[in-house]
């Protein structure tokens, strides 16, 4: 499923070569399917997937859009509308894939019209989304023009979720190792940009998640880092004594001034916030494709501006710095 040898091409410049050496470990250990019966099933249906190469695909579109209906017949397209139902939940997205809509829980498309006119030209750019999910974004980055993404998530849904949408799309390069990025070795100063967003505030140590961050970056390589704040002056950060919007692993909330201080004391230079905004329950909420709770369950019943705990809603920044 995963194409070693597109992948370690990219990856031979890199500075630190013991990767290559590490890397078929580290992807047989994440697929070991026997710990997971889920898996296990996806991987069957992934691999008994027989359709046609898609005549048209577009990246650049809001939803993501690969095949359509007319490439398959119309028993075809109800059966793989219950194949894609079985990798419920569906976090991210939209996707319409031939001729199915895939209405996610998020519309990754808002975050990445947030960001899209703020940052480098990533035509021909070596390209890192830590934390993709199930690779909405890397699309998009393709779709931009950059000459190949790697994607990282350790959550084998969402792994699976990409496996799918690639063994539709047929070949592009564009891969999600399923791995953490405190599993990329450090020094490896490769990726001309790269994405972190969602995922700092689910790091206990951000500091430590931001010079990884820049270890993976080429000198004036960019990082595009999203991530929850509060309102506050410098030197104040949240940390929840408990859950936070209903999830068990968030640690550090800073606000805008805390955040640019860490990212210029790890070395991050050019750091400019290009976005704040407060995440609106028509951006995250339950659909047919994501059943369970979401957004407005998590928000005070009585007042949008505070999670069921009592603290602040959410609310995101985007800072692009550089690195050097
Ligand atoms: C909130 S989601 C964000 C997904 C996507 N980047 C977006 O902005 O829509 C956070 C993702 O980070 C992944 N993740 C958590 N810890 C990680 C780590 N240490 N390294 C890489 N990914 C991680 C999770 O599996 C999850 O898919």
């Amino acid at each position: 499923m995963i194409e070693h040898d597109a992948i370690y091409k990219l990856l031979a410049p890199a500075k630190n070569e013991t990767w290559l050496e590490i890397l078929p470990q580290q992807i047989s250990k994440a697929f070991n399917f026997s710990v997971h019966g889920t898996s296990a099933k996806w991987q069957i249906l992934i691999e008994n997937l027989d359709l046609p190469l898609p005549s048209q695909s577009n990246f650049n579109n809001d939803c993501i859009q690969i095949g359509l209906a007319k490439d398959i017949s119309s028993e075809r397209q109800l059966q793989l509308r219950n194949e894609l139902m079985e990798f419920h939940p569906w976090r991210k997205g939209p996707y319409d894939l031939f001729g199915i809509p895939i209405d996610s829980e998020w519309r990754s498309d808002w975050k990445w019209q947030r960001l899209k006119d703020h940052i480098s030209s990533l035509k021909n750019r070596l390209v890192l989304d830590v934390g993709c999910g199930n690779g909405y974004h890397c699309w998009r980055i393709l779709g931009a023009g950059a000459k190949a993404v790697i994607g990282v998530d350790p959550t084998l849904i969402n792994v699976m979720q990409f496996q799918l949408i690639k063994k539709l799309s047929g070949e592009f390069p564009v891969h999600l190792l399923p791995i953490t990025l405190e599993a990329i070795p450090s020094e490896i100063k490769l990726f001309d940009s790269v994405f972190s967003m969602g995922v700092l505030y689910h790091r206990r140590s951000p500091i430590d998640h931001l010079l990884e961050l820049k270890n993976t970056l080429r000198a004036g390589g960019e990082l595009i880092l999203e991530t929850l704040i509060v309102d506050g002056n410098l030197g104040e950060t949240m940390l929840p004594e408990g859950r936070y919007a209903k999830m068990r692993n968030v640690w550090f909330l800073p606000s805008c001034k805390t955040l640019v201080s860490w990212m210029a004391r790890c070395g991050f230079k050019n750091i400019r916030i290009v976005d704040i905004n407060q995440t609106s329950i028509k951006e995250q909420r339950s659909t047919e494709w994501m059943r369970f709770h979401s957004l407005e369950q998590f928000l005070d019943a009585d007042d949008k501006n505070l999670t069921c705990e009592g603290l602040p809603a959410p609310k995101r920044v985007i800072i692009v710095a550089d690195a050097f």
